[in-house]
Protein backbone atom coordinates (compact mmCIF):
# COMPACT_ATOMS: atom_id res chain seq x y z
CA UNK A 1 0.00 0.00 0.00
CA UNK A 2 1.08 3.27 -0.52
CA UNK A 3 0.10 6.91 0.13
CA UNK A 4 -1.49 8.79 -2.12
CA UNK A 5 -1.58 13.14 -2.00
CA UNK A 6 -5.04 14.49 -2.70
CA UNK A 7 -5.48 18.23 -1.07
CA UNK A 8 -3.34 20.72 0.93
CA UNK A 9 -5.17 21.02 4.36
CA UNK A 10 -4.75 24.68 4.03
CA UNK A 11 -7.40 24.45 1.03
CA UNK A 12 -9.90 22.65 3.10
CA UNK A 13 -12.87 24.28 4.54
CA UNK A 14 -16.58 23.49 5.22
CA UNK A 15 -18.57 23.27 2.31
CA UNK A 16 -15.28 21.88 -0.05
CA UNK A 17 -16.15 19.89 -2.59
CA UNK A 18 -13.60 18.99 -4.95
CA UNK A 19 -12.95 15.67 -7.66
CA UNK A 20 -9.51 14.74 -7.79
CA UNK A 21 -8.44 12.33 -10.68
CA UNK A 22 -5.32 10.52 -10.76
CA UNK A 23 -4.47 7.76 -12.87
CA UNK A 24 -7.16 5.84 -13.02
CA UNK A 25 -8.63 6.71 -9.54
CA UNK A 26 -11.21 9.52 -9.31
CA UNK A 27 -12.49 10.33 -6.00
CA UNK A 28 -14.94 13.67 -4.24
CA UNK A 29 -13.24 14.99 -1.51
CA UNK A 30 -16.30 16.82 0.84
CA UNK A 31 -15.44 18.44 4.06
CA UNK A 32 -18.75 19.78 6.65
CA UNK A 33 -19.09 20.59 10.06
CA UNK A 34 -15.30 19.93 10.13
CA UNK A 35 -15.25 16.33 8.95
CA UNK A 36 -13.29 15.44 5.79
CA UNK A 37 -15.00 12.33 4.07
CA UNK A 38 -13.69 10.91 0.33
CA UNK A 39 -15.79 8.51 -1.35
CA UNK A 40 -15.71 7.58 -5.32
CA UNK A 41 -16.83 10.88 -7.71
CA UNK A 42 -19.45 9.27 -9.77
CA UNK A 43 -23.09 7.69 -8.57
CA UNK A 44 -23.15 3.81 -8.27
CA UNK A 45 -26.79 4.26 -10.27
CA UNK A 46 -25.63 5.23 -13.38
CA UNK A 47 -22.24 6.77 -13.24
CA UNK A 48 -23.19 10.43 -13.01
CA UNK A 49 -20.78 12.89 -11.07
CA UNK A 50 -21.60 13.90 -7.54
CA UNK A 51 -19.37 16.69 -7.35
CA UNK A 52 -22.95 19.00 -7.28
CA UNK A 53 -24.70 16.91 -4.66
CA UNK A 54 -26.18 18.19 -1.95
CA UNK A 55 -24.74 17.14 1.57
CA UNK A 56 -26.64 16.94 4.26
CA UNK A 57 -26.38 15.45 7.95
CA UNK A 58 -23.60 13.21 6.66
CA UNK A 59 -24.90 12.33 3.54
CA UNK A 60 -24.72 13.09 -0.40
CA UNK A 61 -28.09 13.66 -2.40
CA UNK A 62 -26.93 12.57 -5.69
CA UNK A 63 -28.22 15.17 -8.09
CA UNK A 64 -29.73 13.21 -11.02
CA UNK A 65 -32.24 11.04 -9.47
CA UNK A 66 -31.67 11.94 -5.73
CA UNK A 67 -30.25 8.70 -4.56
CA UNK A 68 -28.88 9.78 -0.84
CA UNK A 69 -25.53 7.65 0.24
CA UNK A 70 -23.81 7.84 4.54
CA UNK A 71 -20.60 9.24 3.19
CA UNK A 72 -18.88 7.83 5.91
CA UNK A 73 -19.92 4.27 4.82
CA UNK A 74 -20.89 4.80 1.22
CA UNK A 75 -24.39 2.52 1.97
CA UNK A 76 -27.26 3.38 -0.18
CA UNK A 77 -30.30 4.60 1.85
CA UNK A 78 -33.15 2.20 0.95
CA UNK A 79 -30.35 -0.56 0.32
CA UNK A 80 -31.31 -0.06 -3.64
CA UNK A 81 -27.85 0.81 -4.83
CA UNK A 82 -24.79 -0.41 -4.95
CA UNK A 83 -22.38 1.76 -2.02
CA UNK A 84 -20.22 4.48 -2.54
CA UNK A 85 -16.52 2.95 -2.09
CA UNK A 86 -15.36 4.82 0.28
CA UNK A 87 -11.85 5.88 1.95
CA UNK A 88 -10.37 6.51 5.09
CA UNK A 89 -9.06 10.49 4.87
CA UNK A 90 -5.50 10.27 5.79
CA UNK A 91 -3.62 13.62 7.27
CA UNK A 92 0.14 13.73 7.24
CA UNK A 93 1.67 16.95 7.80
CA UNK A 94 -0.23 19.69 5.88
CA UNK A 95 -1.18 17.20 3.08
CA UNK A 96 -4.57 15.17 3.32
CA UNK A 97 -4.42 11.92 0.98
CA UNK A 98 -5.60 8.05 1.30
CA UNK A 99 -3.76 4.66 1.11
CA UNK A 100 -4.07 2.83 -1.60
CA UNK A 101 -3.18 -0.67 -3.48
CA UNK A 102 -0.66 -1.10 -5.90
S1 LIG B 1 -27.03 8.63 -11.25
FE1 LIG B 1 -27.09 9.03 -9.14
S2 LIG B 1 -29.07 8.46 -8.54
FE2 LIG B 1 -28.99 8.01 -10.65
Amino acid sequence: MRFLALEKLINLHDGYRKTVKIDSLEVLIVQEAGEVFIVQSRCPHQGQHLEQGLVQEGSIHCPWHHFVFDLATGVHQGGLCDALATYAPIFDGNVLGIMIND
